[in-house]
């Protein structure tokens, strides 16, 4: 075994392959400890959330103590360590798409489906979850669904949307 493979942390025992690509993120990042965050939202891209086994994982990988990896994971409103629903709605809330009427979108979602803003429907569907800013303040009010960015939204077009994309009975009547 060379110097350099006795000091790399083990593989996931898992067996996992999303464990793989994620480290194949943070070698891209080369293992960097101020690369966290990019480290954390690529972990959420993979596995839709940040549970613990995976902050540990990371922690060991970046060489940060694990206290520091929650605390970041916990701090950052785009990161969620509870299992998301099969479909994710993220409405921007930031100032931009606030004073373009997010606030209306958001509440004609919780409402139609029936969830709190950073919820999932009891049907695992739908997460609705909220973001600061998702820096595409150009095209407010924007909401990113199922991972696409969509700008100039407005209540009866996200909804339609989801109507497309949701099975009968999660979104509620009109
Ligand atoms: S405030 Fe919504 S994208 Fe910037």
């Amino acid at each position: 075994m060379t110097a350099e493979a006795a000091k790399k942390p083990p593989a996931h025992p898992s067996g996992d392959k999303r464990f793989k690509l994620l480290e194949v993120a943070m070698k891209r990042h080369q293992f960097r400890q101020d690369a966290l965050i990019e480290v954390l939202h690529a972990a959420q891209e993979l596995f839709g959330y940040l549970e613990l086994d995976l902050l540990l994982f990371i922690a060991r990988h970046l060489k940060l103590p694990p206290s520091r990896v929650y605390g970041v994971a916990t701090f950052y409103h785009f990161f969620t360590l509870k299992p998301q629903g099969k479909h994710t709605c993220v409405v921007c809330t930031g100032t931009a798409c606030f004073v373009k009427g997010a606030d209306a979108l958001l509440a004609a979602v919780s409402k139609q489906a029936s969830v709190a803003s950073g919820a999932t429907t009891t049907d695992g569907e739908l997460s609705l979850l909220t973001a600061r800013c998702l820096g595409a303040c150009g095209i407010a009010p924007a909401v990113v669904l199922d991972g696409k960015v969509m700008g100039h939204q407005d209540a009866a077009t996200l909804l339609s949307e989801l109507k497309g994309r949701l099975p009968d009975g999660t979104l509620g009547p009109a």
